[in-house]
């Protein structure tokens, strides 16, 4: 090969690529507008789903986190919660189903509403099943778990109703794990 057609090639090779480069750029001009607009604003989708880190939740205590416009209850349980709300009779659950999404159409047993299969974590919507009042939790009414002040339902250590008007579980929302310490809920 002549020192010409070395050269020659060589610029052919850089006009070729130049214009390969520029036609990429220009097709990426035009269609990123029309993408951008098809997809959710950003705040949209930042609301759709969020994740909470758990790590500084402690045994025996519980996160409040706001999603979707409603209080989600993050409870870290003890070995004690857990044990007596696995030993409940389900003939004594006035619903009968566990009301997460995570776990469609099974019953109100506690293994089915925990998040992981020992039972530790325990996530619900803090919004009581009769009018929509927030419970109070850490323990309180004849359950051991949440109580609402409003028309006085309680709520066993796995969220389930067991006394008073409230109709349903305290509803679990669509939630996960996505590593040892972050939850991702939605
Ligand atoms: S809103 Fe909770 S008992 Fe009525």
């Amino acid at each position: 090969m002549s020192h010409a057609e070395d050269h020659e090639g060589t610029r052919r090779d850089f006009l070729y690529y130049a214009t390969a480069g520029a036609g990429a750029v220009a097709t990426g001009a035009a269609v990123w507008p029309l993408v951008n607009q098809m997809n959710p604003s950003a705040d949209v989708q930042a609301l759709s789903s969020i994740r909470v880190d758990v790590s500084g939740v402690s045994e025996g205590s519980q996160l409040s986190v706001k999603f979707l416009g409603k209080p989600v209850f993050i409870r870290r349980r003890t070995p004690e919660e857990i044990e007596a709300a696995r030993a409940v009779d389900m003939d004594a659950l006035p619903d009968p189903l566990s009301q997460n999404p995570n776990k469609p159409g099974t019953d109100a047993s506690d293994a089915n509403r925990a998040m992981d299969d020992a039972g530790e974590w325990l996530v619900m919507i803090g919004v009581c099943t009769h009018l929509g009042c927030v419970p109070i939790g850490n323990g309180a009414g004849d359950f051991g778990g949440w109580f609402c002040p409003c028309h006085g339902s309680h709520y066993d250590e796995a969220g389930r109703i067991r006394k008073g008007p409230a109709p349903r579980n305290l509803d679990i929302p669509v939630a996960a794990f996505v590593d040892e310490t972050t939850i991702q809920l939605g």
